[in-house]
């Protein structure tokens, strides 16, 4: 038996739903959440454009990295990802450890649309916000493919649904890689 705690992993692009998500999920399981953003602003004392302005991206994927490793639930938890974190494969491997790790997908223009509603994503103030996404989902669609167990298509669903899917997922138990929705 492995001893560790099977929580749920939300990654995917931003404007995927995960934070949202995230949050409906603790409602339902009443397991604790932990949202990286939300670690790394606490820790920082500081907003995520404000991190990239001032510190770099780097330093922002070193205190991501710190976070993450910080993190090792004693229960299942839903823990909630930013975008780029699989970019650095010791995170991967940690995410993976830490129980079924679900992949929110959207199709570009949804991711957009929602990614673009507030202008908390510093790596899309570019000329050409689309492409930059593009590129980005390029680079990072192999990486999410790699560690998920679970991927959603949750272009053409509201959050609760996308919720209500994850839940019978993980009812069914743990079974090799499948798109559902
Ligand atoms: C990032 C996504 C953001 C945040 C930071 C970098 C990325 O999180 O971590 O702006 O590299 O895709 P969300 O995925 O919650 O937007």
């Amino acid at each position: 038996m492995d001893p560790r705690p099977k929580s749920v992993v939300l990654i995917g692009m931003m404007g995927a739903g995960k934070s949202s998500v995230g949050r409906l999920l603790q409602k339902r399981t009443g397991w604790p959440r932990f949202d990286m953003d939300e670690m790394i602003v606490a820790q920082a004392g500081l907003s995520i454009p404000e991190i990239f302005a001032q510190h770099g991206e780097p330093w922002f994927r070193n205190l991501e990295t710190t976070v993450l490793t910080g993190l090792s639930p004693s229960e299942p938890s839903i823990v909630v990802t930013g975008g780029g974190v699989v970019l650095r494969p010791e995170n991967a491997a940690m995410l993976k450890r830490m129980g079924t790790v679900v992949w929110l997908e959207a199709e570009l223009e949804i991711l957009l649309e929602r990614a673009s509603r507030r202008r908390n994503r510093p790596l899309l103030q570019t000329e050409n916000p689309p492409a930059t996404l593009s590129k980005l989902l390029e680079t990072r669609r192999p990486l999410y493919a790699g560690i998920a167990d679970i991927r959603i298509d949750a272009t053409r669903l509201g959050h609760e649904a996308v919720t209500d899917l994850i839940l019978s997922e993980l009812e069914k138990g743990m079974a090799p890689e499948r798109r559902v929705g």
